[in-house]
């Protein structure tokens, strides 16, 4: 989604520009453009496509040697991608960078264009650079122009703004949607994640919903709403230049999905204590464990499927009734709320809007939230009541891989601590599950990481097919919907999750003969209805590979394929198909030649709802 870069002090600007939008590609975007403030002016140059486009251009249309610049990765909304609606966007005096939308910009622009302004563009952005720049030529103050003019927006924003006639000075104004601040050596910084600025400088500064800050070559002033104003209060991120970077891997989600022992290590340790379950250190109490009867859990794609997992966890271990909740739909479709229940959204990135939406949401229902987020001090870790980290690390590939699993083990640890703070398990038991997560779960991701060979042959035999199929029961379905997803966006080969028995309710008649069919059977309980499933599918033509663990009895009929699993606990036998399915996806579009990290028209932080 939209990437946004700035920068004010004593260095060349453009080239730092290009430095950080190439680190904010990972996004997801279709175009790009700088803006460059010299003494003259602000100058623009704009394109559809990729970074290097945009560097082509410049040789031919050079930038004039700037120390004060704006950069922007768009990703299309309010018109298709071309070199007019790409940002930055003029109107007069003023040049701005946008991510979000304002929902209310037909009627802004009706406004704007009685008085009459024309626009060039067909995007949502030109409407609140000409609204700016009409408050500007009223008012004559970058700070109340801003102001007034976002106080007429409906909808979510972060701008970064030059103004023409104020040389070294961006502006800066953020609600709903993410953007933060920077100190460097040689002057001041503004980027949407942080990620964008650590080739630079570590030293960050999140932003208040709705405060304006000038970022000038010598200092950075915080406006609030309430027309108080201070200077920025810098903190220091322990994210290193390192770990956004490759190193050395092809692709970052092979990088990524190599981290996961260490990432689901980081997450689970510091909630152990005393090899029990213990979220003190969250600031979450076994007492505050006690009260909560309810969950629902509310989040969007994989973080979503992390919570069908998770779901099935807390009822299974905790006896918390449990309920999954597609995000943009939560508030539409009310759940019910009663004495007890617990709101928990999930979002690696912290930022996704719907999600922000749901938990805004349940937050005017009074309804106790706690967040699970991987990216610190995002809008969602700070607004809800409780947040728990996922310490995952940055994760750059759109497809997230150690996130969900990270997700997947904190609500396994979640689950462990609510059961044995009500009395649901014994410490014996609790102390089992988190050895289990904290040790052999680890253990088993890389055992698997060690079947390469295998994961490349099945994707061989993928490669030639429109359709593919996931089947699964239980836990094993809730992991189906993942690996599907998996498969899909990055290979974009059409793939299906099916609860294994529901399969021949309907969707068996696209069966035919040839059609990959994957099935999980984790749970040795569950094996031998799957099998039933497998025979179906199977006696149709299905070429079926089975996901289960080493010693599980599979006729030689059944199957095509085995994929062994070490044999374990649930959480690390299901860890280690999850990374089973990772790979599958991971290696089948390799061979195909797909943009891995950065699927078409997919973005990594979906900051619109
Ligand atoms: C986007 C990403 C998905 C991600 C979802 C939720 O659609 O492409 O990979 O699962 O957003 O993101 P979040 O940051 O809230 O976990």
């Amino acid at each position: 989604m939209c990437g946004i870069i700035g920068f004010t002090g004593t260095a060349n600007a453009v080239p730092k520009m290009l430095k950080g939008l190439s680190v904010l590609e990972y996004r997801g975007y279709d175009s790009v453009g700088i803006a460059a403030q010299t003494a003259g002016g602000v100058d623009v140059v704009k394109c559809k496509g990729r970074i290097h486009v945009l560097e082509e251009k410049l040789r031919d249309e050079p930038l004039p040697e700037s120390r004060c610049a704006i950069g922007h990765t768009r990703w299309a909304t309010h018109g298709g991608p071309s070199d007019v609606n790409a940002h930055p966007h003029r109107a007069g005096r003023v040049v701005l960078v946008h991510n979000g939308i304002i929902e209310n910009y037909r009627e802004l622009a009706a406004d704007l264009q009685k008085s009459g302004v024309t626009f060039l563009s067909q995007t949502d952005t030109e409407v609140a650079a000409a609204l700016i720049n009409a408050c500007y030529d009223r008012l004559g103050d970058p700070a109340a122009a801003i102001r007034q003019a976002t106080d007429r927006m409906r909808g979510a924003y972060a701008f970064g703004i030059l103004f023409d006639d104020r040389p070294g000075e961006v502006w800066v104004i953020r609600r709903g949607s993410p953007l933060i601040l920077a100190k460097g050596q040689d002057g001041f910084y503004l980027a949407s994640d942080m990620t964008a600025l650590l080739p630079f400088t570590k030293q960050y500064c999140a932003m208040e919903e709705g405060e304006i800050a000038c970022l000038t070559p010598e200092h950075t002033l915080l406006m609030r709403e309430d027309g108080s104003t201070q200077p920025a209060v810098w903190k220091t991120t322990s994210m290193t230049p390192e770990s956004a970077q490759k190193g050395g891997y092809p692709h970052f989600m092979l990088k990524e999905i190599h981290e996961q022992p260490g990432a689901v290590r980081k997450s689970v340790s510091p909630r152990v204590a005393d090899g029990l379950p213990d979220f003190s250190a969250d600031g979450i109490t076994p007492e505050f464990w006690k009260t909560v009867k309810g969950i629902q859990i509310v989040a969007c794609g994989s973080a979503m499927h992390a919570g069908l997992v998770g779901a099935r966890v807390l009822e299974e271990l905790a006896g918390a009734p449990t309920t999954v909740h597609i995000a943009s739909e939560y508030r539409y479709y009310p759940p019910l709320f009663s004495e007890g229940t617990l709101v928990v959204v999930i979002s690696q990135s912290g930022e996704t809007a719907d999600t922000l939406a749901a938990l805004r949401y349940a937050k005017s229902r009074g309804v106790p939230t706690l967040a699970i987020v991987n990216a610190v001090e995002t809008t969602i870790a700070r607004e809800a009541d409780r947040r728990v980290y996922t310490y995952a690390g940055p994760e750059i590939a759109v497809a997230t891989t150690k996130g969900y699993c990270t997700q997947v083990s904190v609500l396994w640890t979640m689950a462990a601590a609510i059961a044995y703070a009500c009395g649901r398990m014994d410490a014996a038991q609790a102390r089992a599950v988190v050895a289990a997560l904290e040790q052999e779960v680890p253990q088993a991701i890389e055992a698997m990481l060690a079947k390469r060979d295998q994961f490349a042959r099945i994707a061989k035999g993928l490669v030639d097919h429109e359709h593919v199929f996931y089947i699964g029961r239980g836990l094993d379905y809730a992991m189906s919907m993942e690996a599907a997803l998996k498969l899909k966006e990055i290979s974009y080969i059409h793939c299906e999750a099916y609860a294994a028995g529901e399969l021949k309710h309907g969707t068996i008649s696209l069966i035919e003969p040839g059609t990959p069919v994957f099935a999980l059977a984790t749970d040795p309980a569950l094996v031998d209805k799957t099998e039933s499933n497998i025979r179906e599918v199977r006696s149709r033509g299905a070429q079926v590979t089975m996901i289960c663990r080493e010693g599980t009895a599979v006729p030689a009929e059944s199957t095509d394929e085995i994929v062994y699993l070490p044999d374990g606990s649930a959480p690390a036998v299901l860890f280690a198909a999850l990374t089973a399915v990772q790979m599958i996806a991971y290696e089948t579009a390799a061979r195909l030649g797909c943009d891995i990290d950065r699927p078409r028209n997919l973005a990594k932080s979906v900051t619109v709802e």
